[in-house]
């Protein structure tokens, strides 16, 4: 494989879509990659990787479930959008490590695996997840800075 990869993903405050359970698993999810590339460039055994990668999907899953309860929670309005842009990704995933799985992560994928868990990811968080930030910044900005919040009626 090359040697000239991009520098390896990495999470960072601008990252952050302001709930902190969703930027933790984000976090982990981050470092559950960054281990399977490491395992991939390196050559690490087939179980091992496998491994790895059982755990990504595990991972993977549990985190879109617990997101699409969490943007439920807050009336989020893409929700539906969201969930079939989560179904796709895990289907992609599926497919890559299936294909990492049967290479036994021995052969020249980590190129490919690299650039596709690095947009599969950082696509998905920094433009679809990071809506649901844009739709609390909007929700939490008050039109008036006098409005009523208590629910009094109105005379
Ligand atoms: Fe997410
Ligand atoms: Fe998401």
């Amino acid at each position: 494989m090359t040697k000239d990869l991009p520098p390896i993903i990495a999470w960072d405050n601008s990252w952050s879509i302001g709930v902190e359970e969703i930027d933790e698993h984000h976090q982990k999810l981050v470092s559950m990659i960054q281990l399977l590339f490491g395992a991939l460039i390196t050559a690490q055994g087939a179980d091992y990787i496998k491994g790895i990668v059982n755990d990504l999907i595990d991972y993977t899953k549990y985190h879109f479930h617990r997101e699409e309860e969490i943007f439920e929670e807050y009336g989020y309005d893409r929700i539906e959008e969201h969930k079939q842009l989560h179904h796709e990704l895990v289907e992609r995933v599926l497919e890559i490590c299936k294909l990492i799985i049967e290479k036994g992560g021995t052969e020249d994928l980590g190129d490919d695996v690299y650039r596709f868990l690095k947009t599969w990811l950082a696509d998905h968080i920094l433009e679809e997840d990071m809506r649901f930030k844009e739709f609390l910044d909007q929700r939490d900005t008050p039109k008036d800075t006098h409005a009523a919040s208590s629910g009094e009626c109105h005379s």
